[in-house]
């Protein structure tokens, strides 16, 4: 457990859980995460603003009595989701006078995940306050980054947010303050990616909204606390953003590697016109290099060999994660090999259509590719350089 002051009665009550390999079982973690739990001390109440992953709740509660916290008035839960939520019985069963103070949505999950009765839960509305004496908690009911039931706490007189998962990372520290780096920004994508980028449009109305208050500080429930907002507002801001680079993600599954040759070759093309190319190979790959890759590309093709009659089942969950992360992507193809028949690449546009891309002719070859196929290839590059050159991308 790490606590540590913030600011004047302000304090980070969490902790590193660097062995975490993976985060809801979906994409790996380079080292781990953080939960973020924060105690404010006013001159008249306590409050705890979010809890803990409920693997750790003994840990938790003994820090409270480390550090002489024996008094909590309010447990304010800003998400239902249990990483935050789950010690919420143990702190009721630890400060009994507590009572748990959230928006309506999330009042509902937590008495039905977690059974916290609805006799100690306090129902606010959006920018109502609770006054802790010299400090004053506002909500800002925020649903959408990422749950329905998500909200934020500012807390008015220091001028700091915390934000939940927003503007969050999957990230380690000894300091909680954030240290920008190549790394810190790279956690804060992938985590962007899987978690963020299908709600992206509701990210560019909350990062205005934290930037129009000019807070000092962000203290999100996963990652670095920000002393400088501006560094993770401006990720989100780009992340976010409804236009995307000059990038083309090219996920491939190759039995024989003639697909593999396909989507190499293809590669080189868009390589020599200038467009950035990431290949990423869906049975040994890292998802959250795709992810990443993700979050910035313009257009989609997808290799895949032939499995029976269909594609190859590595192609299929790629696809479906692309359609549930709903990237900025705007183009799409499809690039594949089969042996002896079937229909390779039908059911992956179906899987794609929520995505509404502006599909071009895909291609499809028996065994390896001749010189004809090549040409094709070809024509798909400069499909794609005329497609990316039209949407300003140059
Ligand atoms: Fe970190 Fe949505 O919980």
């Amino acid at each position: 457990m790490i606590f540590k002051k913030i600011k004047e009665d302000i304090l980070y009550a969490g902790m590193n859980d660097g062995g975490r390999l993976i985060f809801d079982e979906l994409i790996p973690l380079d080292k781990g995460t953080s939960y973020n739990s924060y105690v404010v001390k006013g001159s008249d109440k306590t409050a705890v603003i979010d809890t803990m992953y409920p693997k750790f709740t003994q840990e938790y509660l003994k820090s409270f009595d480390e550090n002489g916290i024996t008094k909590v008035d309010y447990i304010i839960a800003n998400h239902g989701e249990q990483d935050h939520s789950g010690s919420i019985p143990a702190m009721l069963e630890k400060f009994p006078d507590a009572i748990v103070v959230t928006n309506a949505t999330c009042a509902g999950n937590i008495k039905e995940m977690l059974f916290v009765p609805a006799e100690k839960i306090k129902i606010i509305k959006n920018d109502e306050e609770i006054s802790l004496g010299n400090k004053t908690l506002q909500f800002k009911i925020a649903p959408g980054v990422h749950w329905p039931d998500t909200m934020f706490t500012y807390i008015k007189e220091d001028n700091v947010i915390c934000t939940c998962d927003f503007l969050g990372a999957h990230y380690i520290f000894d300091d909680v303050f954030a240290v920008p780096s190549k790394e810190l920004e790279k956690s804060a994508k992938k985590y962007f990616a899987e978690i963020m980028m299908p709600f992206s449009t509701m990210c560019r109305k909350y990062v205005q909204m934290v930037r129009d208050l000019k807070v000092e500080m962000v203290l999100p429930s996963h990652g670095p606390v920000h002393k400088n907002p501006d560094y993770i507002l401006d990720l989100y801001a780009d992340w976010a953003g409804e236009k995307g680079k000059n990038l083309v993600a090219l996920p491939y599954v190759s039995m024989y590697n003639s697909t593999k040759d396909m989507i190499d070759y293809l590669a080189d093309k868009l390589d020599k016109k200038g467009i950035s190319t990431v290949k990423y190979d869906m049975v040994n790959g890292n998802l959250g290099d795709l992810a990443i890759a993700l979050v910035d590309t313009t257009t989609i093709v997808m290799g895949t060999s032939m499995v029976l009659t269909g594609p190859h089942p590595a192609a299929f969950n790629t696809a479906y994660l692309a359609s549930v992360l709903r990237p900025k992507a705007k183009i799409a193809s499809f690039i594949g090999s089969f042996g002896w028949g079937g229909n390779l690449f039908g059911k992956m546009a179906e899987m794609l259509a929520p995505l509404k891309l502006d599909i071009i002719e895909p291609i499809q070859v028996k065994g390896q590719a001749k010189p004809e196929d090549y040409a094709k290839l070809d024509n798909m590059a400069d499909e794609i350089y005329k497609k990316h050159k039209e949407l300003g991308l140059f």
